[in-house]
């Protein structure tokens, strides 16, 4: 008897996460509680944006998204960790994002002066951290091509791999490490390439480019910058990409096989593929762990029901998409937050961000009527930076009211339920915002919020759109 049940209820599960979708109305989400639950079966509900190769055309293409520690992910068997530590990881993200873009100016300048003189001792730069909360897609390197499961970051340039021979160390990973021996296209670039000198941190060994990058909580890579065939999708071939060969790669990677930048700096794979698909990608994160979404690259991209905010850009920290939020609603009801609380700091959006991070002035405010919207719920300690939590045992619908977002250009975003709880169990449900250390700290938008939507990046426009209920 156990066994049977035991292998209906992720089914049930699944059913009853359909059940949410006709339940929503008014200013407040109705839901079952079992839907806010994780499933442990990979499930494709929702994708009503079908993956397949023939629809792949010369400059669109798109990738299956999954998240790193659910049941969907080709990663699955590393343990997954504790919603604590992912979250805590989240902070020591969003800790180094801070310190690097509060340093950006004075350390560009310092980069440009040490220029290539630097010898392959490298001064690896501060990037950010690489928080385990994160979103991964597999793609193909080199002749014949080999499959390398990588975390897609919106908040970094370079992309990398770890490469053998792993010179000093390589962390474990799922797939086969990548032998650059064994691809017939692969080739150093020289320390006199021009790319060489787009990187933040490059230095020679024996007239081969060396690349360095470093995270906040003291995760590298370090190797050759090379390029190769990268194979996005069938039609999806990028030539002579130029990518990071790691032979020596520490830190909170997982198992995934190292990165793909996807910032707006030079090196960045946006920027390198500009010519095929004109500086556009999409990506839809899935509702739950145990659901899949999508990355696209190029024009192609859903497009119904999309809604356009201008990109802004910070000269500074030129890696990063800043967009202009302008204020949030609780359950219809704007909160009086002063616009001049958002625009002294601004705000980046960031795929590899958990949480999003508001002014503190800002989630006080939020804090304050979500809390008072839920004040038949009983309140419980906090989890890691989430300081608004509920225990739901015992009930089996709740009411959790809708939080908007307004962007520049009249755009708002209605969360969805995903996007506005962080759910541990039952006992532990919390909204998943989290307040900055000061007002003057840059905003983030965080995955956890962008969940269900179409984000579109187009950089050649300047804008960043949001479409509703893509996946
Ligand atoms: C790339 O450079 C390294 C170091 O100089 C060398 O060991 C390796 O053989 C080179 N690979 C190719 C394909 O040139
Ligand atoms: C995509 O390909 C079509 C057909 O070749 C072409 O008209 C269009 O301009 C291309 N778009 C980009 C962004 O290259
Ligand atoms: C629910 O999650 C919290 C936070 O991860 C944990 O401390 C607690 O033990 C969990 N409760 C149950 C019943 O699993």
């Amino acid at each position: 008897m156990a066994s049977v049940s035991s292998s209906i209820l992720p089914m049930l599960m699944v059913v009853l996460m359909c059940s949410h979708v006709g339940g929503e109305q008014g200013s407040y989400h109705k839901i079952n509680i079992h839907s806010l639950l994780p499933s442990k079966v990979c499930s494709s509900f929702k994708a009503n944006f079908v993956l397949n190769s023939e629809s792949a055309s010369l400059n669109f293409t798109r990738l299956k998204v999954t998240y790193r520690h659910g049941p969907c992910s080709p990663l699955r068997s590393h343990p997954t960790p504790l919603h604590e530590q992912i979250l805590d990881e989240d902070r020591s993200r969003v800790d180094s994002l801070r310190r690097r873009i509060a340093a950006a100016a004075t350390s560009a300048k310092l980069d440009r002066q040490r220029g290539s003189q630097v010898g392959s001792k490298i001064p690896v730069r501060p990037g950010s951290s690489v928080s385990t909360g994160n979103y991964v897609v597999t793609v193909g390197f080199g002749t014949p091509k080999t499959d390398q499961t990588v975390i897609f970051d919106t908040g970094s340039d370079i992309t990398w791999i770890q490469c053998q021979p792993c010179v000093a160390y390589c962390y474990e990973q799922q797939d086969p490490i990548f032998n650059p021996s064994a691809s017939s296209t692969y080739a150093n670039i020289s320390c006199s390439s021009t790319y060489c000198s787009d990187l933040d941190t490059s230095g020679c060994s024996s007239s081969t480019c060396i690349y360095g990058v470093q995270y906040g909580d003291n995760s590298f890579s370090i190797g050759f910058f090379a390029q190769d065939t990268l194979t996005l999708s069938t039609a999806g071939v990028i030539p002579k990409f130029p990518f990071g060969c790691g032979e020596r790669n520490r830190g909170l990677f997982g198992k995934a096989a190292g990165l793909m930048g996807l910032g707006r700096g030079k090196v960045s794979l946006v920027t390198q593929t500009y010519q095929k698909y004109g500086g556009v990608f999409a990506y839809c994160l899935p509702p739950t762990s145990s659901s899949t979404g999508y990355l696209t690259f190029g024009a192609g991209y859903p497009s119904s029901n999309v809604k356009f905010t201008p990109m802004l850009t910070d000269a500074s920290a030129p890696t990063f998409y800043y967009l202009n939020l302008m204020a949030i609603s609780v359950a219809g009801q704007r909160l009086p937050i002063s616009a001049r609380v958002f625009n002294d700091a601004g705000t980046i959006i960031d795929s590899g961000t958990v949480i999003t991070r508001l002014p503190p002035t800002a989630y006080s405010a939020l804090r304050s009527a979500f809390r008072q919207a839920m004040s038949s719920y009983k309140m419980t300690s906090a989890l890691s930076i989430l300081d608004t939590c509920y225990d739901f045992t015992g009930h089996s619908t709740v009411s959790i009211p809708k939080v908007a977002l307004q962007f520049g250009g009249g755009v708002t975003m209605e969360l969805d339920l995903s996007g506005t709880l962080y759910v541990g169990n039952q006992s532990k449900v919390c909204l998943a915002f989290a307040a900055n250390g000061d007002d003057s700290d840059v905003g983030i938008l965080g995955n956890v919020q962008q969940k269900t939507f179409n984000v579109v990046y187009d950089v050649s426009k300047k804008v960043i759109g949001f479409g509703p209920g893509a996946c």
